[in-house]
């Protein structure tokens, strides 16, 4: 009997769970139903393959689309399009919106807002506070939780759990994963008068140091240990957190992002002024070759990236009222797909830190993987493509990315969600069909 399927995405490399092979992939009401030989089989339509490598769909799980709040700089639909556009397939989004996402009311208003604007699938973190600390443990089952944010150092927004006592409140409540935003704040804030009152932005390495980063990481581990709780700890920025977190790996995972990969001071900031500021800070090529290591060493579980948008003249105010974040959910995929071009990285270590990983980190349901029974979500690259990356190419409606001009070797061809193909040729061409990410522990 002739198998049918609603589509077919026909003879491309595609990576499987056997590793990357020529095969065509049968996909049946929204899932993956049939990796092979499908010359035979009938469908509702076919994707033609042919040249390109067809990957896991892309999960970032660090991005902040401003909504409800400084809307002017990004909302859901806006970012989901930049992510869509960029090859990603689904986002977690942070709580640093203005209310901050820390109520069971503000998480439901999230999904409200996303349901029929969202280009991509989504997920919300949870904001921990002194307030609702002890209202983790029942805030992380709300529907579409991807988990519990803590800012352990002032960063953009108002969330911050600074004091050790209020730490280990968070920890103690609930069993999801605890992601961190890993920065002493005692010392940032004794630090501070060294940038205050003006300074050059290639000094915000030198006030958000390594020691502030080394120290918040340390205090987190020993907490963690003492509760038993695993914690996630985000945009990993220097090579001695990693020494560190190389000894923890039973209770810690780490997320490291392309920008920090990427670029490096002081050259960062001399060509790229408050463009480069972000927290914590781009550092010099010791630790940018250290991150390179730790990914292949194993150290990094994940990879997102801290999409935070800030206008361009809201970047233009001089440092340090500068806001700091970059965008980045557009250009993930052609920037790590460069670093493979270019020998830095495995594809096989793209795909566990961009899909796998995310799944294994955070307990996601039914994605992350090229597997029969698993939602269709596909990340169709061509890994020759030779493209510019430009600001106008950038959906974010701030316009701008900190890699305008950079020419790359890798694209991303095509976004498709569920079975949806969203995204083709740099166009979108579906609807807005995103949906809630499930978890194993929500379910
Ligand atoms: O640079 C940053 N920007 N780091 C953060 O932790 C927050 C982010 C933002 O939301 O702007």
């Amino acid at each position: 009997m002739t198998q049918t399927y609603d589509l077919i995405v026909k003879g491309g490399q595609v990576f499987t769970p056997g590793g990357l092979v020529a095969c065509d992939v049968g996909i049946r009401a929204w899932r993956f139903a049939a990796l092979g030989d499908l010359r035979t089989a009938s469908a509702g339509s076919v994707f033609d393959a042919k040249g390109l490598t067809v990957l896991p769909g892309v999960i970032d799980e660090q991005v902040h689309f401003r909504e409800p709040g400084p809307t002017h700089k990004e909302d859901l639909e806006s970012g989901t399009r930049g992510a869509a556009l960029g090859g990603v397939t689904a986002v977690f989004e942070m709580p640093n919106t203005d209310p901050p996402t820390t109520t069971a009311e503000a998480m439901a208003d999230k999904v409200r807002r996303a349901t029929g604007r969202s280009w991509t699938d989504f997920a919300f973190y949870v904001g921990a506070s002194p307030e609702n600390a002890g209202q983790l443990a029942a805030l992380e089952r709300v529907p579409a939780c991807a988990g519990i944010k803590m800012f352990m150092g002032s960063s953009t927004g108002s969330l911050l759990v600074r004091d050790d006592e209020n730490i280990a409140r968070v920890l103690a409540s609930g069993t999801r994963r605890v992601t961190v935003h890993s920065e002493d704040d005692m010392r940032l804030v004794e630090r501070n008068p060294m940038v205050k009152d003006g300074a050059d932005v290639s000094m915000h390495p030198e006030w958000r140091d390594v020691e502030t980063a080394v120290r918040s990481t340390q205090r987190l581990l020993t907490l963690a240990r003492k509760a038993g709780r695993r914690v996630h700890v985000l945009h990993v920025s220097t090579a001695e957190e990693m020494e560190l977190l190389a000894q923890h790996r039973d209770i810690a995972t780490v997320e490291v992002l392309p920008q920090h990969l990427t670029l490096a001071a002081p050259e960062c900031y001399q060509r790229l002024g408050t463009l480069a500021q972000m927290n914590p800070p781009i550092r010099d090529a010791r630790h940018r070759d250290a991150l390179w290591r730790a990914i292949n060493d194993g150290v990094v579980d994940c990879m997102g990236s801290d999409h935070a948008p800030h206008t361009l003249e809201e970047k233009s105010r001089p440092y340090p009222r500068s806001p700091s974040g970059l965008t980045g959910v557009q250009t993930l995929v052609p920037l790590m797909l460069d670093h493979v071009a270019q020998g830095r990285l495995s594809l096989q270590r793209f795909v566990e830190l961009t899909s796998a990983g995310v799944q294994r980190v955070f307990g996601v349901a039914g994605k992350g993987r090229i597997a029969l029974g698993y939602d269709a979500d596909l990340t169709v690259a061509d890994l020759k493509a030779k493209r510019t990356i430009e600001n106008k190419w950038i959906a974010s409606k701030t316009g701008w990315t900190a890699f305008h001009g950079m020419q790359v070797t890798g694209w991303p061809k095509a976004t498709i969600i569920r079975g949806n193909i969203v995204m083709r040729d740099d166009e979108l061409v579906a609807k807005q069909i995103g949906q809630a990410v499930r978890f194993q522990e929500t379910l």
